[in-house]
Order: structure tokens, then C-alpha cells, then sequence
């Protein structure tokens, strides 16, 4: 699959992730949550992915940048299978997905669970996450699933945890009042925001909290890009004239 589409630059394709990938797939990891590359963690990465990509390899997304002669790993998503439906109550990430090895992966699950997705830094917003979501959706259609499902994290929730509650903060985001780096650019991928899980993982930047987003293969197609720029330039004139009045 080819990642790009007319207003994007056309450099990177999205593959099946492979074990020789670990240590690149470590880095983004690492470099996407805002830490520095650790070593023994890429040795640890190299088990997990061994794992995954022998129960799971359709659910494994890669995307690849050639550079300097070689293929370089600029993103990453995961998934598994599960019978656990969305609208059973939601469980911490752990318990979900026992860790990234995937051991909890229900071979004939009904449906396909977002365990990760990230984008190095350095590659953001150039539509590389945008094909991983792509891949992920399509494969529930090639697989006749029920649907997608994940908890995203409000990665952005840190910068309002001063006069917020991550509960607050989240339906902000979910009622489009605040933008979120993570969850808002799911929500515009067409991924519907279903319930706020709490204490979903320990990351303190999302205050541990989620949203719980789905997504069925009748739903409406992802929002294009204008129509989102439509409808943030209205939200913002909408603000600007109250500001006027106020
Ligand atoms: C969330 C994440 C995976 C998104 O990846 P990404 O590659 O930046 O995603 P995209 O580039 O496809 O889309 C991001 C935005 O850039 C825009 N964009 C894409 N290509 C663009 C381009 N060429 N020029 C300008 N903007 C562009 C997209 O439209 C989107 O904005 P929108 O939501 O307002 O439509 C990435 O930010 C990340 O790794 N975050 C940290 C880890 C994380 O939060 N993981 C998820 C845990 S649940």
C-alpha cells in the first residue's frame, strides 16, 4: 500500500511490520511518547515483536522511509484480535493486551483492537499516520469484522491539567471545544468517540485517561481534510464572535 494521496508527499509505504524492524520500531516508539531511545529496551522490543508478528502478522503496520540506503521505520501500529465488543465495560490497556507481544490476540476475535499506533516526531504530519489508520480499517473489511476499537490517549491533556480534570478535559475534546494531538486527530480519521476511560494506561501527559473511540466498517468515510479546515475555521469565527459580544 502507498501512503500517499495528492496533497501529501509520496514518502513512505505502509508494509507488514517484520522482527528485523524492532529496534527502528522501539525508536519511534520511545521518540513519539517524548522519551530518549533505550537500548535494553530494544532487545526487549525485538521478543515482543517476534511475538506479535507470529500470532498476529496481518495486524502488524509498518511505514517505511528509504534513507541513506536504507529502509527506515518512521511509524508503527499495532493490532490484535478480540471478542471483548466495545460496549462491554472498558479495561486498562494491560488488560486488554497483556504487552506488546500480543498475548491476549484471539485468532477468530471479532474485533480488531488498536494496541498502538505512533509516528516519529520528525515525520508528523505528513499523513504517515493517516495510512496506518487506512491499513488498520481496511483490514477489518478483509477480515469481515465486527469493527475497530481502541482507547486513545489525550496525549495533550498535560497543558490543561492545571484547571482541568482529565474526565473534563476529555469531553472538551470529545465535544470539539478543545483540540487534542491524539484523539482529536483520531476523531477526524472518522473514529467515534464512545466513553471516557480513566486510569486506561500509565502515561502522567494524558493524566492515564482515554477515549474510547470505535469504528464500523458502515460508518461514514473519514473526514476529508477541507472538510475538517471548514469546520475548524467556522468553530473558530464561532469563537471569535462571542469573544465580539462578550
Ligand atoms: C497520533 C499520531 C500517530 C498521528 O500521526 P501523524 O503521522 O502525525 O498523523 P497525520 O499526519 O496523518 O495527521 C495529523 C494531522 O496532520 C495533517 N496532515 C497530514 N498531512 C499533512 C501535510 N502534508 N501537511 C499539513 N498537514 C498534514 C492531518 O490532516 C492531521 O490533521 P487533522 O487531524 O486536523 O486532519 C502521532 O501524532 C503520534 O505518534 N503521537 C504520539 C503517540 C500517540 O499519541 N499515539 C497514540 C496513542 S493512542
Amino acid at each position: 500500500m502507498n501512503g500517499s494521496e495528492p496533497s501529501e508527499i509520496p514518502e513512505f509505504d505502509i508494509v507488514p511490520e517484520q522482527v528485523d524492524y524492532a529496534a527502528d520500531v522501539s525508536d519511534v516508539l520511545h521518540a513519539a511518547n517524548g522519551y530518549p531511545p533505550h537500548a535494553g529496551r530494544r532487545v526487549r522490543h525485538r521478543e515482543f515483536a517476534a511475538g506479535r508478528v507470529s500470532r498476529f502478522p496481518e495486524g502488524q503496520f509498518a511505514a517505511l522511509r528509504r534513507q541513506r540506503g536504507r529502509d527506515r521505520v518512521v511509524g508503527v501500529a499495532i493490532t490484535m484480535r478480540t471478542d471483548r465488543s466495545p460496549m462491554a465495560d472498558p479495561l486498562p490497556w494491560h488488560e486488554v493486551v497483556g504487552d506488546y507481544g500480543l498475548p491476549h490476540h484471539e485468532p477468530t476475535g471479532r474485533w480488531l483492537y488498536g494496541v498502538e499506533i505512533a509516528v516519529h516526531p520528525s515525520y508528523q504530519r505528513r499523513g504517515v499516520g493517516s495510512a496506518l489508520y487506512r491499513a488498520r480499517l481496511a483490514l477489518v473489511e478483509e477480515l469481515g469484522l465486527e469493527g475497530w476499537y481502541a482507547g486513545g490517549m489525550l496525549m495533550g491533556y498535560y497543558r490543561h491539567a492545571h484547571r482541568l480534570s482529565p474526565r473534563a478535559y476529555a469531553e472538551r475534546v470529545i465535544d470539539g471545544t478543545l483540540d487534542d494531538p491524539t484523539v482529536t486527530m483520531q476523531m477526524h480519521r472518522g473514529l467515534r468517540p464512545a466513553g471516557i476511560i480513566e486510569d486506561y494506561y500509565p502515561e502522567k501527559k494524558a493524566g492515564n485517561c482515554a477515549v474510547l473511540l470505535i469504528w464500523r466498517p458502515d460508518a461514514a468515510p473519514a473526514r476529508s481534510r477541507a472538510g475538517v479546515r471548514r469546520r475548524q475555521t467556522a468553530r473558530a469565527d464561532a469563537a471569535r464572535r462571542m469573544r465580539e459580544t462578550a
